[in-house]
């Protein structure tokens, strides 16, 4: 090859390779210009705030967030890391997701850093002594968190419990007769205006004095915990706290439906960041009261499904709205935790561990694969409760309940169906699913 000829494919080299940066390029734009990754531009703070009820993409329509701030800044304490392994708040609660985060999500986290993104802790791994030296490594160390979305935590078996733990089977090969393992679903930090004082899953961070407490605690263990930091400062918990608190988010489009705030109808952020506190005594959800026989069916679907939430019996004479009773949020005004059988033996897939209690004073077995509120009090009635959640923004959050154990809102009502006493018809079931997906 003479000097001219090697000069000219340089160029070309050159040219090649300015193409190939030319299509990445093209690429990189549509990557983080999916909604996706949008996520990824929230957590790197690209982004100082959100407008109010702005709509976000999800599979039953679009979720927003609205702020009693004006709009959701996104350069307080929340967004900042406070520990030492790059994991802030937002790492887990994104606004995109109702301010819980999705397997999908996780995934492609995984996929756009191969599983060095700060998510992605051996504090969460399966079990925390798997090689994560890898990528294919790190994919099976965190199949839990990327195929289900749920969080590893749990600890010690309450001492001087009513109950003893006599066996575990753990696929994991983590958790033992010392040492429980609890997987659970990323919790929404919001809608706390009209929500209750317990906090977490199994009221663990709840605290006697309140939910403004409550959230305190929470934050403060989370950020020596999840966080890995030293503890935060009471101006920083206060900070985040305060701006927990000023988020409602909501399903604010269905297609099909349109707005769900139009037409006499109070669906979305805004209305709810606008109606009252909790209050004492429980109400009926009045969201879609004006679509009672609206001439758009899939208007009037949605409250036909409000109807059967609120009135619909099952065998033990509950409604949903008995125990979802905070008007228009769902949570329980009397802070109560239920035992809905999502911890049951009956529903345990086989990916989650299985305990087996003993009643100390009775000697009767129970198998659960999580304690729930019953490692909290030690009580053998606690055994297998968990919060009654927000019933908000459900669509941007999918998969349900503490374990993630119900893919979709149908599989909710299936699951009440089997082990709760509901009887629906296949309409009914159809109604009440287009009510939740418009929550
Ligand atoms: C590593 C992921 C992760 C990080 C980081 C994280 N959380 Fe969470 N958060 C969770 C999980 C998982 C739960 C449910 C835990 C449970 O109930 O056992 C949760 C639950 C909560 C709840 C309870 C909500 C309710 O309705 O009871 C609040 C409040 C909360 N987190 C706030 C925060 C705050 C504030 C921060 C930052 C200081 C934070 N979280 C950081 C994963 C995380
Ligand atoms: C006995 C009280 C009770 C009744 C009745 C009840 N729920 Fe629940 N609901 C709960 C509790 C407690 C949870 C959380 C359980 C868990 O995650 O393990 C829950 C969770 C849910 C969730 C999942 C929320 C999330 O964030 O994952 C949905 C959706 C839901 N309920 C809808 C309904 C519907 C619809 C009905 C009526 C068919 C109903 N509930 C009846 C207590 C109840």
């Amino acid at each position: 090859m003479n000097e001219r000829r090697i000069v000219v494919s340089r160029r070309r080299s050159t040219r090649l390779l300015l193409a190939f940066g030319a299509i990445l390029a093209v690429f990189a734009v549509l990557i983080f210009a999916s909604p996706s990754s949008f996520v990824a531009q929230v957590s790197s703070m690209d982004q100082q705030s959100l407008p109010n009820n702005l709509p976000h993409p999800n599979p039953g329509g679009k979720a927003a967030t609205f702020s009693t701030d004006g709009e959701v800044n996104l350069t307080g304490e929340y967004f900042q890391a406070q520990g030492t392994n790059g994991r802030s708040c937002v790492s887990c609660h994104i606004p995109e997701e109702a301010w819980s985060i999705n397997p999908g999500t996780l995934q492609d986290l995984f996929d756009q850093t191969g599983g060095t993104h700060p998510v992605f802790n051996t504090l969460d791994a399966n079990n925390p002594e798997m090689d994560v030296s890898t990528p294919a490594a790190r994919l099976a160390a965190y199949s839990m968190l990327l195929s289900r979305g749920v969080f590893r935590r749990g600890g010690q078996p309450r001492a001087n419990s009513e109950w003893e733990l006599i066996a575990v089977d753990d696929p994991h090969g983590w958790a033992n007769l010392g040492r429980l393992v609890h997987w659970r679903r990323v919790m929404p930090t919001i809608n706390f205006k009209q929500g209750s004082t317990t906090v977490n899953w199994d009221g663990g961070n709840s605290v006697a004095t309140g939910q403004e407490d409550g959230l305190k605690n929470q934050a403060a263990r989370n950020i020596t915990g999840a966080q890995q930091g030293l503890p935060a400062t009471p101006e920083v918990i206060a900070d985040i706290v305060r701006f927990e608190k000023s988020l409602s988010t909501a399903q604010l489009i269905v297609p099909g439906v349109g707005r769900l705030d139009s037409d006499g109808a109070r669906g979305g952020p805004e209305e709810l960041s606008k109606m009252p506190e909790t209050p004492i005594t429980g109400g009926r959800f009045d969201l879609f009261d004006a679509w009672i026989n609206h001439s758009n069916p899939r208007r009037a679907q949605i409250a036909r499904g409000q109807e059967i939430f609120n009135n619909k019996r099952n065998a033990n004479n509950r409604t949903c709205n008995g125990c979802h009773n905070s008007p228009n949020n769902g949570t329980n005004v009397g802070n109560a935790l239920f035992d809905i059988q999502t911890a049951s033996f009956d529903a345990r897939p086989d990916d989650f561990p299985l305990y087996t209690f003993r009643n100390r004073t009775t000697g009767e077995i129970r198998q659960l694969t999580d304690a729930g509120r019953g490692n909290i009090t030690g009580l053998w009635s606690d055994l297998g409760k968990f919060k009654t959640p927000t019933l908000r923004a459900l669509s941007a959050r999918a998969p349900y309940f503490h374990n993630g154990i119900a893919p979709t809102l149908t599989d909710v009502v299936l699951h009440y169906e089997k082990h709760l006493g509901f009887a629906l018809t296949d309409q009914e079931r159809a109604d009440l699913v287009a009510f939740l997906n418009a929550l």
